[in-house]
């Protein structure tokens, strides 16, 4: 990584701050000062077009330049001489990349697989489930689209053995409300006759973008005999993670989103009781009764295992970077100022509550038909990507309103964010049937003096 010299702007102000709210001993802060600044100068690191403004790393991930080096040194590696790489060096590598995963997340390497993606791990883990008629498997109305498929698709094959049970959130909402009506729920929907065999919960959901208080869900669910399968796709290097804290049965994240490896890269936690009873989505060589979790997961066919190799790179980059937690909170913190950056200037309201952010800010639109019929997803990211290119960020409808999923990144700062604003009020403008598509900064509530007093605002650690 290049370091530079830092251009003292807002949202390297702000971060600065948080590094020294953090800090009690003044040696470390001299250290924090040989760091890389994060915020704008980091783009550098990564291959955004100039005239781009990134904001939607929860969608697809993107990595920086030093992890596309150790991408493709192992490509090549695999190519000068692949019985070597596929027969010999391939293995001992993989097993690495376990335990260093297993460290970031507090868990046992022998019970972490590597697998392409979370809907594979997820496809693994509910195939492999053998279920009792009327056995039913709880899921949130929230759920990521593939993963409501799967538990769908395990319903319509069953011959009406199985049913799901959807609890509906609806945002905004506190986390103790929230926690409270799902265990109202639980009790209410309690039959002997028809056990919740599993249930699956995301850490992160996608959209909306919000941290779920796992912690207090897991023990909710483990006391009424419900196993528990986390969907952490948005999870690791967003949050911190703690397998061994949490127990949950089953745990998955995506390693190509917040954790800057390269695509086709996930870890796969699988508890030591149900490790006998799991075998991969698609069977291989390695089949056995009881099934062993490493033989059978890590030859899944032959493929391009360079993603996985990876990781290394950008958990180096990572350190590099300024660390897990300075990363965390730098994003964080922007996601939460930007949050009230675009709300205050759509004059709407962001989503979350501040201790359900992560990297990720939800605020809604400020559109004044939101049942207008040609209003749907697909609309809004075709106005964008061909409309109004300088940046993109995904519109959903929840609860009859429109929001907007917004990511933060060390490469961004508050000033993107702004661009953003802008981006989406031009857009709802035209929509309103104005011609209205430019905002004067003296109506617009997100004037430079604003953003740079949310920098004096109390800063964070509240979750
Ligand atoms: C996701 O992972 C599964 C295996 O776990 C693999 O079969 C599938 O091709 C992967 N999908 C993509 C898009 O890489
Ligand atoms: C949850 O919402 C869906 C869709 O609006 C609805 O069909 C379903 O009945 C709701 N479930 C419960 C338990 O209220
Ligand atoms: C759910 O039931 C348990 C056990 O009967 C009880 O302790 C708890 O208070 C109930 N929770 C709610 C929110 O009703
Ligand atoms: C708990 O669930 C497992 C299956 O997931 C079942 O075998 C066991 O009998 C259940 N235990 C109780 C106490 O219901
Ligand atoms: C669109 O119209 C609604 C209702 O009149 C208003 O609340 C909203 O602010 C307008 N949006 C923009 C971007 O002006
Ligand atoms: C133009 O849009 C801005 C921002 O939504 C709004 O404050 C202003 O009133 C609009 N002006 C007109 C003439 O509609």
């Amino acid at each position: 990584m290049r370091y530079t010299i830092p251009m003292m702007n807002c949202a390297i102000a702000v971060s600065f701050i948080v590094i020294c709210v953090h800090l009690r001993e003044s040696n470390e802060v001299e250290e924090l000062r040989r760091l890389p600044p994060l915020g704008r100068s980091m783009r550098q690191e990564f291959f955004m077009k100039d005239d781009y403004i990134f904001l939607n790393h929860g969608s697809y991930g993107t990595y920086p330049r030093d992890v596309q080096k150790g991408l493709r040194e192992y490509q090549e590696r695999a190519e000068r001489d692949p019985d070597l790489w596929f027969r010999k060096d391939l293995k001992p590598e993989h097993t690495k990349v376990r335990e260093m995963l297993a460290e970031v997340i507090n868990a046992d390497a022998e019970d972490l697989v590597l697998v392409p993606n979370t809907t594979g791990g997820m496809n693994a883990i509910f195939r492999s489930l053998v279920f009792a008629a009327g056995e039913r498997i709880l899921h949130f109305n929230t759920v990521y689209g593939s993963m409501g498929s799967i538990i769908q698709y395990l319903v319509d094959y069953s011959n009406g053995a199985i049913s799901k049970l959807v609890f509906n959130v609806t945002y905004p909402i506190s986390n103790d409300v929230f926690l409270q009506q799902f265990e109202t729920f639980l009790n209410e929907t309690e039959d002997p006759e028809q056990p919740i065999r599993i249930a699956l919960i995301d850490h992160i959901t996608s959209v909306p973008g919000v941290v779920i208080p796992i912690e207090r869900i897991i023990p909710l669910l483990k006391l009424r005999n419900i196993t528990v399968v986390i969907d952490g796709a948005h999870a690791i290097g967003q949050v911190p993670i703690d397998v061994k804290a949490l127990d949950p049965d089953y745990y998955i994240t995506n390693c190509h989103k917040w954790l800057y490896a390269a695509r086709g890269s996930a870890v796969l936690y699988v508890a030591k009781k149900h490790q006998p009873f799991v075998h991969p989505g698609f069977i291989n060589a390695g089949y056995s009764q009881p099934a062993k979790l490493q033989d059978e997961f890590y030859w899944t066919g032959t493929m391009d295992f360079s993603p996985y190799m990876s990781i290394p790179a950008a958990l180096q980059f990572r350190r590099d970077a300024g660390g897990e937690e300075m990363i965390m909170q730098y994003n964080h913190n922007l996601a939460y100022f930007g949050g009230k950056v675009l709300a205050s200037a759509f004059k709407t309201e962001v989503l979350q509550y501040k201790n359900q952010i992560g990297s990720m800010v939800d605020v809604r639109l400020p559109v004044d038909n939101p049942d207008n019929p040609k209003l749907t997803n697909g609309w809004w990211v075709n106005e964008q990507l061909t409309k109004h290119p300088e940046t993109f960020s995904p519109a959903y409808k929840h609860n009859g309103r429109w929001w907007v999923r917004v990511s933060a990144q060390i490469y961004n700062d508050l000033s993107d964010f702004e661009v953003c604003a802008k981006h989406f009020l031009a857009i709802c403008n035209e929509l309103n049937g104005s011609q209205n598509t430019t905002t004067d900064n003296d109506d617009n509530p997100n004037t430079e003096s604003n953003v740079n007093s949310f920098a004096h605002v109390t800063l964070f650690k509240d979750n």
